[in-house]
């Protein structure tokens, strides 16, 4: 999405080889014309798709996800990554490990949001090592529901993460594809 490029061009900065600042528009400020000219670009991508709930994971998936199911025209679940503080049967819970922050988290979805009738898109911010969207796999799969695709703002192409996520079968979108990052440099992947 040439859009998203420009912007990651003009505000996005490469810290290090691995990680890419994008605090101005994603992370920290967010911007809503952009995220809505991202939801429209995603739901116009999987419109075919019969999707009937967007999933994300909190917090910087909620912006493009709500846009997303707005112009998708269905609700949005946001999966949690504090425990449940109170005792509760009804929710689904698996542990998920991030790479770049050497964190672990477990990631928490109401059992009461997903069935097996539904047919989920994914969306979030960054796609690395794909563990924060197999976490997410993992839960809809419990409720027996179907993920329909997987949408990504910016995908680190030189990780793992698509690999992963297309060898489990899953279609992959990212509206961004960074081939690499150096000392102000930013390469993109060109748009097919
Ligand atoms: P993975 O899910 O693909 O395996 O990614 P990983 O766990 O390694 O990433 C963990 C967190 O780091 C995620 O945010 C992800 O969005 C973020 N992240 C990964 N690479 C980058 C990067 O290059 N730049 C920025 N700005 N963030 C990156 P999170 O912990 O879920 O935080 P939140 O922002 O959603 O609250």
């Amino acid at each position: 999405m040439k859009l998203l490029e420009e912007k990651i061009l003009a505000e996005g900065r490469a810290i290090n080889e691995d990680i890419l600042k994008v605090d101005s528009f994603v992370n920290h400020q967010v911007e809503p014309l952009l995220m809505k000219e991202i939801g429209e670009h995603f739901a116009g991508h999987f419109k075919d798709r019969h999707i009937t709930k967007v999933v994300t994971i909190e917090s910087s998936g909620i912006a493009p996800a709500l846009m997303t199911a707005l112009a998708l025209g269905v609700p949005m679940i946001i999966l949690k990554k504090e425990p449940s503080k109170v005792l509760n049967d009804d929710l689904y819970q698996t542990v998920v490990t991030s790479f770049t922050k050497g964190t672990s988290y477990e990631l928490t979805m109401s059992r009461n949001f997903i069935n097996e009738n539904d047919h989920v898109l994914i969306i979030d911010d960054f796609l690395a090592n794909g563990e924060a969207a197999t976490g997410a796999i993992r839960l809809i799969r419990f409720a027996h529901a179907t993920v329909a695709g997987i949408g990504i703002l910016i995908e680190k192409s030189f990780q793992p993460g698509r690999q992963k996520l297309e060898e489990q079968g899953f279609e992959v979108y990212s509206l961004a594809r960074i081939a690499g990052l150096g000392k102000d440099t930013i390469e993109f992947i060109p748009e097919e």
